[in-house]
């Protein structure tokens, strides 16, 4: 089967085996049948991979849908299903009025892979509203679940992404949300569009239109233009080298973190090399986004690949600093 329309990169890659998974209990039979025994892939969204190659084992589509909330206090529980999509979970928070999930309103993929990399957007991260997932453990074949320590979760990382890679399948995420929280408007875009639309006091239903105009605007929708969001991460130095940086590029572009250390933005060492905009052959990086790499005609995932290791080097070349794919490669 083709993986074409299956991520939102748009590239052409063929899978041997593929099973669409509607149901949490269908996991069961796959591994009884040994699916799990040979070469997997769990897939949601597809908005978060490049294939650079064929697949030559079975791609497991995670497609179970259904949302429940309970209310405990001041405190609502949102239970939702691992296969539904994040920005329709945003907007059934939304329209009930339960506030948090709004400034991560547009983010592409599903519900089970929010936790994965941690997701994040425009002053909201995923681990600040989640209290627990339920996982299938395909090696022992049972449910388990994980509470939010479990998960280990740092800047657009989890234990899903290390020492638990390709083990569990996310069939189900409980966020806890604050049903009397403030908005969380301080990040500079959203105060700056708030601003335009003369909104003082902000609703919640407000800030997930402000998050999503703002979205449009500077990022490639994936339905006209294949892409992965940002294709890095933003690298994380010690305040050494935030120092040194800052003396011979002083208008390097970071963010302070809790433990003293820098976040640097991808998207700004990206430009300063001289790539935003920039086409090579049938990828380029996006011209409002240097963090964005985009397929333009039918590239293959080895040419965006490329492109995207030419940039490592110009990077470490220019900074001493190796960015690091966000992506996962296949
Ligand atoms: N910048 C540039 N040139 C660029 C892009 C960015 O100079 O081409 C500088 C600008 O100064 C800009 C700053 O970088 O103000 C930050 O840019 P932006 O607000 O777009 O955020 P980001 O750090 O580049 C991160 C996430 C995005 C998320 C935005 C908004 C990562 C890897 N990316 O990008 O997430 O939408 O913040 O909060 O952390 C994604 O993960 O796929 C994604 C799109």
């Amino acid at each position: 089967i083709s993986l074409k329309s299956f991520n939102t990169f748009g590239v052409q890659a063929v899978a041997k085996k593929f099973i669409d998974i509607k149901e949490e209990k269908e996991l069961y039979a796959l591994y009884d049948n040994g699916v799990f025994n040979e070469d997997f892939f769990v897939l949601g969204g597809g908005s978060n991979i490049l294939f650079t190659q064929d697949y030559d084992g079975t791609i497991v589509k995670i497609s179970n849908k259904g949302i429940q909330h309970f209310i405990e206090g001041n405190d609502v529980y949102v239970t939702a299903h691992g296969g539904e999509i994040w920005n329709d979970l945003v907007w059934h928070c939304v329209n009930q009025g339960f506030p948090g999930l709004e400034n991560m309103a547009l983010i592409p993929g599903t519900v089970g892979a929010s936790p994965i990399q941690n997701i994040g957007a425009y002053g909201a991260e995923l681990m600040n509203f989640f209290s627990s997932c339920k996982a299938f453990d395909t090696l022992t074949g049972k449910f388990t679940t994980f509470t939010n320590e479990q998960c280990q979760f740092t800047y657009r990382d989890s234990i899903f992404k290390g020492k638990y890679k390709g083990r569990f399948i996310i069939t189900a995420v409980t966020y806890r949300l604050f049903l009397y929280s403030k908005r969380n408007t301080s990040y500079g875009a959203i105060e700056e569009e708030l601003a335009k639309r003369n909104i003082t006091a902000p609703t919640i239903k407000d800030v997930a239109e402000v998050v999503s105009h703002i979205r449009v605007e500077k990022l490639p929708d994936p339905s006209t233009v294949g892409n992965a969001g940002s294709f890095f991460k933003n690298p994380i130095v010690t305040p050494e080298k935030l120092h040194d940086l800052k003396s011979f590029f002083p208008n390097v572009v970071f963010y302070p973190t809790e433990d003293g250390k820098a976040k640097i933005a991808a998207g700004w060492l990206i430009e300063q090399c001289g790539w935003k905009g920039k086409q090579i052959g049938n990828v380029a990086v996006w011209k409002n986004q240097a963090l964005v790499l985009t397929n333009i005609n039918d590239a293959t995932g080895v040419e965006i690949y490329e492109v995207s290791t030419r940039i490592i080097d110009n990077v470490l070349k220019k900074f001493g600093i190796r960015l690091e794919r966000e992506v996962n490669v296949l």
